[in-house]
């Protein structure tokens, strides 16, 4: 095993009914911003439930989120939140709202000349401090609510980035499944392969004797391939939306990754996808992956043969006819669950893999992957791969 340093001070507040002890959590006398999203709290009775946990508070509303959250848009929040002076800010949806909520938080304590270096210029510009924020999340798949990364689009010029420091992680998350209910099927499917390729990208990678953390991985997909499709049968199953938002919840919460070597060259390439083509984050990586898994298959053989082996019982043929057939099972998997797994089914072509690939060779990121060996022109044969 890798030496790891793990932090994870979030509190995890979890189950139905528990929307109003966040007035226990957030400091008396605190001014607070509420962000939201598009309106779903408002025909989901969860911005009612907020609004009552909240009464004896001073609250100041930003709503408009939208998914794959804006630069442009928060900027507009950390004016607000500036003129108002707040003190907490309460994330209130699903992943976009809570990623922005962070960048909110930290760019109003920012003092460079624009917060989105946050983002453009990471490896050298950190996050010294941030407004303290919780959430009252609504939507399963990102693991936001537990970890201390964002990902933030700058619409004008299409680009997709993240960023992360120990000040961005939420004070305390609460997760209530009953809030899922009403969630579409599109954003239920999204969430069961965001979670899901969140596991792989930190597993299936190469052997570094951490056989816990391997079946913690495996526990989660097993969670999800069980549950999932629970969930999209009958999203009112409370049960089976537990078991799934803890399994979302811990796909990305830091303990998969403590101690093992990670990829994430999926997500890099996914995010590109959506920049400029605004495919939903979860569709992306359901396109990506499976090339990938194929395009590294002998430096990530070990892994994906215990993957096979393990999560889908493929114990029979040659190692390669079984990569093969892991591979498939993880397509079936996706497709099951309603999400596409192929280029053509976005209409994207092979103009966007140039474009994507230009864009790597210019801004990068270069160096993906688990072994840094992944380099522009290996994006652009997966891509091909994926069309
Ligand atoms: O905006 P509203 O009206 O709230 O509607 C949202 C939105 O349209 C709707 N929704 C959310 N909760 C609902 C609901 N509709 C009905 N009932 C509910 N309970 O769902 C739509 C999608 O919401 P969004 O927050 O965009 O989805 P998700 O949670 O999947 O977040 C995706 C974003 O997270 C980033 C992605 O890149 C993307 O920008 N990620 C963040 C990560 C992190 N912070 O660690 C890791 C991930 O890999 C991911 O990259
Ligand atoms: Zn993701």
């Amino acid at each position: 095993m890798k030496n790891f340093t793990f932090y994870n001070p979030v509190k995890i507040i979890f189950g139905k009914g528990q929307i109003p002890t966040v007035a226990k959590e957030i400091p008396v006398g605190a001014k607070v911003l509420v962000t939201y999203g598009g309106g779903s709290i408002f025909k989901n009775g969860v911005y009612d439930q907020v609004k009552a946990a909240l009464g004896e508070f001073e609250v100041v509303e930003f709503g408009g989120i939208e998914p794959n959250p804006h630069y442009e848009t928060l900027m507009k929040a950390v004016a607000l939140a500036k003129a108002e002076s707040v003190d907490f800010i309460l994330s209130v949806g699903g992943g976009s709202v809570l990623d922005g909520t962070k960048f909110i938080a930290a760019a109003i304590r920012y003092e460079g000349a624009d917060p989105w270096e946050l983002l453009s210029q990471k490896a050298t510009v950190k996050a010294q401090s941030a407004v303290p924020f919780g959430a009252v999340l609504t939507l399963a798949a990102t693991g936001s609510e537990m970890n201390s990364g964002a990902v933030i689009t700058r619409e004008s010029t299409k680009e997709k980035l993240s960023f992360g420091s120990p000040h961005t992680f939420p004070k305390f998350s609460v997760l209530d499944p009953e809030t899922l209910f009403s969630l579409p099927p599109r954003q239920i499917s999204n969430g069961i392969v965001d979670a899901y390729t969140h596991v792989l990208e930190q597993y299936l990678t190469y052997p570094v004797n951490s056989p816990l953390q391997d079946r913690q991985a495996e526990a989660v997909l097993l969670t999800l391939i069980e549950e999932g499709p629970k969930v999209l049968q009958n999203p009112q199953d409370y049960d089976a939306m537990a078991n799934f938002m803890w399994a979302a919840t811990n796909a990305l919460n830091g303990t998969l990754s403590a101690g093992v070597v990670t990829d994430w060259a999926t997500h890099m390439i996914g995010h590109e996808l959506t920049a400029l083509h605004g495919i939903d984050h979860a569709r992306t990586l359901a396109v990506v992956l499976p090339s990938l898994l194929r395009y590294k298959q002998e430096s990530k053989q070990a892994k994906l043969l215990q993957y096979g082996e393990r999560v889908w019982s493929i114990t029979s043929g040659t190692p390669a006819e079984r990569v093969e057939a892991t591979v498939q099972a993880t397509v079936r998997f996706f497709e099951s669950v309603d999400i596409k797994t192929r280029l053509s089914d976005y209409a994207v072509g092979p103009d966007t893999i140039q474009h994507i690939v230009e864009r790597f060779e210019q801004r990068g990121p270069k160096n993906l992957g688990e072994r840094g060996d992944i380099q522009p022109r290996d994006v652009q044969e997966i891509l091909t791969m994926s069309l």
